[in-house]
């Protein structure tokens, strides 16, 4: 019998790594195998939890949410083609805009950590004790913020940090001003979708349903900057410093892919369980989640992307038109969608 209750310190531990990693004198999470694999930060004891709560959930009858980064594969904007025309124009702020962008969203992560987790073992009929969601306020939404947000007391940058040390390998340090981010990753709205169940409970929900569409986004967004990073034609002056940022991404995009099997399984058990209703009785998880998620999909596929597009779209020209061959390389641009 695989062991499903575990430790706040044994979510948190890391394996013995070989050599620490360190990238252009920045010590940043995770480290290297004897073999020379990266592995991923938090994960000695993680990763097979995940695993054994997996197969108990499968035992149950119950399987992992099957959600997965598709459902967002709609035309993004700029695409490929475009932010490449840019950078042979000799106009690389945006992209680099993009990198501290992302940078600062990643920071945001490190809030995880200092989430209230509402009593879901009162919320929630069966016992959850044996369940990782019986451990996200025991390791493991402090283990996800620790990743995203790095741990600044003991010097170890997280992905915030590794997403500054590529931007600033590949195109020096402030080579451009800084720049904030805007606040439209996640849907704000009040409207409460499930109105059976208590409203702080509803709003965990959302915040896991959430932050899941985020990691599907960053997901894409990942790898379409390693495909520019990795394009032969930009940055030709540092073309090896473009290949460790592509290398830095891809060890981001490794320990991303543990947020979202660790998502995909909390909703994967939520979905299982019985919730507590308000007037006394008893709801699916599935109906629940299953509508959330609905909602949820249709505002990140349909209303959002529409909603960013424009107002990217017109900064874009805004910005392109200020170049002295502004011209060019709006028509380039357009020329490459
Ligand atoms: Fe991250
Ligand atoms: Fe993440």
């Amino acid at each position: 019998m695989a062991q499903l209750v575990y430790e706040y310190d044994e979510l948190l531990a890391d394996h013995d790594y070989a050599e620490p990693h360190i990238v252009a004198g920045r010590r940043l999470h995770g480290g290297f195998l004897a073999d020379g694999t990266y592995q991923p930060p938090r994960t000695l004891v993680r990763e097979p939890a995940l695993a054994a709560w997996e197969e108990a959930l499968r035992e149950r009858g119950g399987e992992p949410f099957a959600a997965n980064a598709n459902l967002l594969d709609g035309v993004r904007f700029p695409t490929i083609p475009q932010q490449l025309a840019l950078l042979r124009h000799g106009l690389d702020q945006p992209f680099w805009n993009t990198l501290t962008f992302v940078a600062k969203i990643e920071a945001k992560g490190a809030f995880l950590s200092m989430l209230p987790v509402p009593d879901l073992s009162a919320a929630i009929a069966e016992d959850i004790s044996e369940m990782a969601i019986g451990h996200l306020d025991r390791g493991l939404l402090d283990a996800h913020g620790l990743d995203e947000g790095g741990n600044p007391a003991l010097g170890i940058g997280g992905h915030d940090e590794m997403w500054f040390v590529a931007r600033d390998l590949v195109y020096g340090p402030d080579a451009h001003p800084d720049v904030e981010p805007d606040d439209n990753i996640a849907r704000e709205d009040s409207t409460r979708h499930l109105p059976e169940i208590g409203r702080e409970i509803e709003e965990f929900f959302s915040f896991l349903a959430n932050l899941l569409v985020i990691e599907f986004r960053a997901e894409i967004g990942f790898a379409e900057t390693q495909t520019i990073l990795r394009s032969p034609d930009v940055f030709t002056d540092r073309r090896a410093e473009a290949e460790t940022a592509a290398e830095i991404v891809e060890r981001i995009r490794t320990d991303e892919r543990i947020h979202v099997r660790s998502l995909n399984l909390y909703l994967g058990e939520l979905r299982h369980l019985h919730l507590r209703t308000n007037d006394g009785g008893q709801v699916p998880g599935h109906v629940l989640i299953d509508r959330f998620w609905n909602g949820l999909v249709h505002w990140a596929t349909v209303e959002q992307p529409r909603l960013v597009a424009a107002d990217t779209r017109q900064r874009m020209y805004e910005r392109i038109a200020r170049e002295s061959d502004g011209k060019a390389i709006r028509a380039a641009f357009d020329a490459a969608a």
